[in-house]
């Protein structure tokens, strides 16, 4: 499937072929792909239309717990700040077809037509039940990279006040890939599954974001030390897609080394872009969130080829549903790159601003924040600032 991909073009796949045989030698013979890159080859851009009205529909899965107050306080602040954005709500109970968790056939149409959707927590079952429904929309429409940035937030004290990282976790296959057995009780042996074709794509938009938002460093985290194999082919890829980005500077770190160098010093990630495997970007992507004040505060886009999800990280809050205490940022923040996806750059500034000014002056915020301040009136004091 991923032959017909536009950037797999037949000279880099001779490429990967022959790094297949051996991935540490050097590849003379590399076009320059991203010199003659046009936009059109980009991978993963936003590819939705605006509607006869001038407006673009999201789908919008509000998810559960404190999905639906949340996802009001977007909708809310979106139609003051005039975006351009009409919202087509979409369900997604899980359903088991042929012992597979499956979602709607209307929801899949949906997502498909808009090219996007901003989701909210959606609750995971543990150890048993349905195959999480997080997990199934990522499969369902290919999304196979996850940026997750975090920012210090002016306003909210934390052990470092100047933490600005850029994570992207592959988001397909690696530990998540569900393939577990019994070999015989007492024995469990889960397979962590890596291929070039998914290291590749990942890897190309991670150095593709990384010049795009002005950030020319990449580094790959990895334990090839250990995994030989299955992350030493994700390492040799990245060192295969990074000559196709003369621009980008490119290095590579031991993910243990990485946790304890940010958590000692955030700052010299500052200026990187980082990319990894599956659960090594959700535990780092966790760590990131902690640096900053939680996954409250921080927002993702599962990004593909075809449509990109965004999503607020954090649990759907049981406890406090429907009691307007929930703090709506992460998947404000959310939005916010979901707007930007769609190039929508100026109304994501416009309530950015707004969200971080509201923030920093510390006046009406969230529980969770500190601040006493209802769901709908931190929603208030953001739309009073537009
Ligand atoms: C995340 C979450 C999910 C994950 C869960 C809910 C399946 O922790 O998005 O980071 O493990 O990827
Ligand atoms: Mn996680």
């Amino acid at each position: 499937m991923l032959a017909i991909r536009s950037f797999a073009a037949p000279a880099r796949r001779q490429c990967f072929q022959a790094s297949a045989r051996a991935w540490s030698v050097q590849i003379s013979s590399r076009r320059g792909y991203a010199k003659d890159f046009s936009e059109k080859d980009k991978v993963a851009k936003f590819h939705g239309a605006k509607g006869s009205d001038g407006l673009y529909t999201v789908s919008l899965i509000e998810g559960d717990g404190i999905g639906p107050e949340i996802s009001q306080s977007v909708k809310d602040i979106f139609s003051a700040a005039g975006a351009p954005i009409k919202w087509e709500p979409v369900d997604v109970t899980p359903m088991l077809i042929d012992g597979k968790t499956t979602i709607a056939k209307e929801t899949i149409e949906s997502i498909n037509r808009n090219k996007v959707a901003l989701k909210g927590p959606l609750a995971t079952p543990i150890g048993k039940g349905h195959v999480s429904l997080n997990l199934t929309l990522r499969r369902t429409f290919n999304l196979f990279a996850n940026v997750r940035p975090c920012r210090s937030i002016e306003g909210y004290k934390t052990p470092y006040d100047n933490v600005d990282t850029v994570l992207i976790r592959e988001n397909t296959e690696g530990e998540y890939s569900g393939i577990e057995h019994v070999v015989v009780d007492g024995v469990v042996q889960s397979i962590k599954l890596i291929t070039r074709d998914a290291s590749e794509r990942v890897l190309r938009y991670a150095f593709q974001y990384a010049e795009d938002i002005g950030r020319p460093k990449v580094r790959a985290v990895h334990k090839a030390t250990i995994m030989k194999m299955s992350d030493g082919l994700f390492l040799g890829t990245a060192k295969d897609v990074a000559k196709d980005f003369p621009n980008v500077e490119f290095d590579a770190e031991l993910l243990d080394n990485t946790c304890l160098k940010m958590t000692t010093d955030p700052a010299p990630y500052n200026d990187k872009v980082l990319v990894m495997p599956n659960l090594y970007g959700d535990i780092l992507s966790d760590m990131c969130a902690g640096l900053i004040g939680g996954l409250g505060l921080t927002p993702s886009g599962n990004i593909g080829d075809e449509c990109s999800i965004f999503e607020a990280v954090h649990g759907s809050a049981p406890d406090i549903a429907g009691k307007a205490l929930a703090n709506p940022t992460a998947l404000l923040l959310s939005s916010i790159m979901m707007l930007r996806h769609m190039e929508l750059n100026d109304h994501a500034a416009k309530i950015e601003s707004a969200i971080f000014a509201t923030l920093a002056e510390g006046k009406t915020l969230t529980g969770d924040l500190g601040g006493k301040a209802k769901t709908h009136e931190y929603a208030g004091a953001i739309i009073a600032r537009l």
